[in-house]
């Protein structure tokens, strides 16, 4: 059968759609291309030749395409775009009813089978710059009977042959964001979520990669689901050589049954890749973002906040928030936040949530003294609030039992002493709304801290599933919010980074990456985080010196350096912090203010050097005349000397100065004598030195950093 061709192009990259059948389409369209940008006058007919793939021998008589909604409907064997049916019937609807209509860099594909009353509508999108295609799928019921829908793919992409290897996420509590990288498996790797939030250990994920591929080199191909609910996340590996990456919305037993003219919308899938490694695929994430999710506020310079969790948990007193307050500006935080325990009784974890009322005991005359303190010292007022939970023991859950997720009979287990509130539940969401409405109305509030520390069990209401509807009403509790109180800024915390991904970043401004402030712990969690989002998004605070969630002891430098390429804050409490140290703490706040166009607009760097003992992270301005880079060693090296650090992306023919900010722990300890260039500001290296000899970096104890400052000195002449 004769085919058409479509083209979108971005400035790097050329996508080609094959649709079989000319005008009208008679098929599914296959993506036949997505890579480097094809020259202008490429005849798809003869790519399609050149690419023809022969069926096999003891195969089906055709070569079966991977369409966008690959199904056995024709003939294809592998896992199906589409899972669903009508009272077993249905199940493989044959979509040749195609239309394909084209706007701007989008391609709307409207498909229907009227005999099986389904219609099937995909949206595929290229954006210009930061080379990101994004999906999402609607399929709707056009029959006259009830459709129970399984599965429905939000994307479904080609896999080059390529690719040979695949990075896949996992984590858990205080511990996110941590990679694994295998060869790619024949069969399939699917992850699963079912914790109704996007998850500590199964971030919606996965990066592909030539053999080999690293940081600067490789082609690598990431992928993402942008929802904050259950997912499948799957890569597909068939004997034939065909590969298949599907991502969407994990569907509970009978949590989707389209009744006749309803329509299952999945969320979007974004898809990139580059050549550069996983540096320049990062790049291009961070660019979507910044360009084309984040809000507005995300540009503007993100507030160096103090967070009081740490330092006082549940124990507000008056004098030790103000003591706090003077300390913070003092040492030039621009945002204080005063975290959990401010509501009326909350004096643990076990009580309160669901009264967002203040405790009237621990605030006999309101908020209204510590916010004047707070803003006539310079600085914003930040409130933390945990919305969608309810405890046991609370006057909400006392008038409105019923208000919970839950399973008709079955006892709901409570996660962290506490319940999760029916968000789609009208009068539930309503009763949230007012609540934060009339705070943020009664009080100059202008950041809440959003959390969120349970996973969802129950993901019902009585006898059936809600998880998607539920995440969809907290999205829409937002919406709300934000468009009542657009200058509120929002973060994005579930127990640390249990709910980080793009889907909530439309609506919030920063993300709480974990609940650990470790820097040692943190060191990997932030390179993992940084794969998909940009600095600018990533809370990262100066912790206590003997660290709550993993009792390290760790030195003043290393927590402000690790901290510090991200939206940085404090959480140690400063009141036990010395003279000398709230100095230091002063420093690196005011270098960081310094840098933070660099830090936050810049392009992301990241090494992973001997086996992982040592991690190098920075970002450099857009314009290479500047950057800002820390090597962090978390295990003592193998070698005494660790090769020197090479640092690419700088102009080659420029002259830079480098510095360290800090000094090396008790240098004598390892070194009879230690380099004093790199410390007195007298190193200049050319951006190809840089990038080819290194710089050798002095032995550093094992958790201990050095900060790097590259700042252009010269440029040659031409
Ligand atoms: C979990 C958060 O991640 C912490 O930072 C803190 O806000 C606590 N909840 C408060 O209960």
């Amino acid at each position: 059968m004769t085919s058409s061709y479509r083209r979108l192009d971005s400035s790097c990259s050329t996508v080609l759609l094959e649709v079989p059948g000319q005008e009208p389409p008679s098929g599914l369209p296959r993506i036949l291309y997505w890579g480097a940008s094809l020259a202008e006058n490429e005849q798809p007919e003869n790519l399609a030749r050149a690419l023809n793939r022969p069926a096999l021998q003891g195969g089906l008589d055709d070569a079966v395409p991977l369409t966008l909604s690959p199904s056995l409907a024709n003939g294809f064997p592998g896992q199906p775009a589409l899972i669903g049916h009508r009272k077993g019937r249905d199940a493989l609807p044959g979509f040749h009813e195609v239309d394909l209509i084209e706007t701007g860099n989008s391609w709307k594909i409207e498909a229907k089978d009227a005999k099986a009353g389904l219609s099937l509508d995909i949206v595929i999108s290229l954006t210009g710059d930061s080379n990101v295609l994004t999906m999402t799928t609607r399929l709707s019921n056009i029959g006259a009977t009830d459709y129970d829908l399984q599965w429905c793919a939000a994307a479904t992409l080609p896999v080059p042959a390529s690719y040979q290897e695949i990075l896949s996420f996992n984590g858990r509590w205080c511990g996110e964001f941590q990679t694994a990288r295998r060869k790619v498996p024949m069969g399939t790797l699917m992850r699963e979520n079912r914790r109704g939030r996007t998850s500590h250990d199964s971030f919606p994920a996965m990066i592909l990669g030539t053999e080999g591929f690293d940081e600067v080199c490789g082609a690598v191909l990431g992928a993402h689901l942008a929802w904050s609910g259950n997912h499948r996340v799957l890569h597909e590996r068939l004997p034939d050589g065909t590969r298949q990456l599907q991502m969407g919305e994990l569907l509970l037993p009978g949590e989707v049954i389209l009744a006749p003219g309803e329509t299952y919308s999945s969320p979007e899938v974004c898809f990139s890749f580059s050549e550069e490694g996983l540096g320049g695929l990062s790049h291009n994430f961070h660019s979507f973002l910044r360009s084309e999710v984040l809000p507005e506020q995300t540009r503007s310079p993100r507030p160096v906040t103090l967070n009081t969790w740490e330092a006082v948990y549940f124990d507000h007193a008056p004098e030790k928030l103000a003591r706090l307050a003077d300390l913070a500006a003092q040492v030039g935080v621009e945002r204080f936040v005063l975290d959990d325990g401010w509501f009326k009784d909350r004096n643990s974890e076990r009580t309160a949530l669901g009264d967002w009322v203040l405790d009237e005991q621990k605030y006999p005359q309101g908020l209204d003294p510590l916010i004047a303190q707070v803003e006539g010292l310079g600085m914003e007022f930040g409130l933390w609030v945990e919305p969608e939970m309810v405890s046991p023991d609370s006057d909400l859950f006392r008038a409105h039992p019923d208000w919970i997720l839950h399973l008709e009979a079955l006892q709901e287990p409570t996660g962290r002493y506490q319940h999760v509130l029916n968000l789609t539940k009208p009068e539930a969401a309503n009763y949230l709304f007012d609540s934060l409405d009339t705070l943020l109305k009664r009080y100059p509030i202008r950041y809440l801290k959003w959390d969120m520390n349970r996973d969802l069990s129950h993901q019902a209401d009585g006898r059936s599933f809600v998880t998607g509807q539920q995440t969809k009403a907290l999205y829409a509790l937002i919406d709300r919010l934000r468009a009542r109180h657009p200058l509120v800024e929002i973060e994005s915390c579930a127990s640390g980074g249990g709910r980080a991904d793009f889907g909530i970043l439309r609506r919030t401004h920063r993300i709480w990456a974990s609940d650990s402030n470790d820097a040692h712990d943190r060191q990997s969690i932030q390179q993992g985080f940084s794969l998909f989002f940009p600095p600018e998004i990533m809370g990262a605070h100066i912790g206590p010196m003997h660290c709550h969630t993993t009792g390290r002891r760790l030195d003043l430098d290393f927590r402000a350096i690790t901290a510090f390429f991200g939206h940085f804050g404090l959480e140690a409490d400063l009141t036990q912090l010395t003279a000398d140290e709230l100095d230091k703490v002063a420093n690196y706040i005011a270098l960081h203010k310094d840098c933070r166009p660099i830090l936050h607009g810049g392009k992301v760097l990241r090494q992973v050097l001997e086996g992982g003992r040592v991690l190098v992270f920075g970002a450099i301005s857009n314009d290479r005349t500047e950057a800002m880079v820390s090597y962090a060693v978390l295990e003592q090296t193998r070698d005494g000397l660790t090769a020197p650090l090479r640092l690419t992306g700088l102009r080659s023919g420029a002259t830079y100065r480098v510095r360290a900010i800090n000094r090396p722990r008790d240098p004598g300890r390892r070194m009879k004598n230690m380099p004093d260039a790199l410390f007195n500001g007298e190193l200049l290296m050319s951006g190809s030195a840089l990038a080819s000899a290194g710089l050798q970096i002095p032995v550093l104890d094992p958790d201990t950093a050095l900060l790097l400052q590259v700042s252009i000195a010269a440029t040659k002449k031409q």
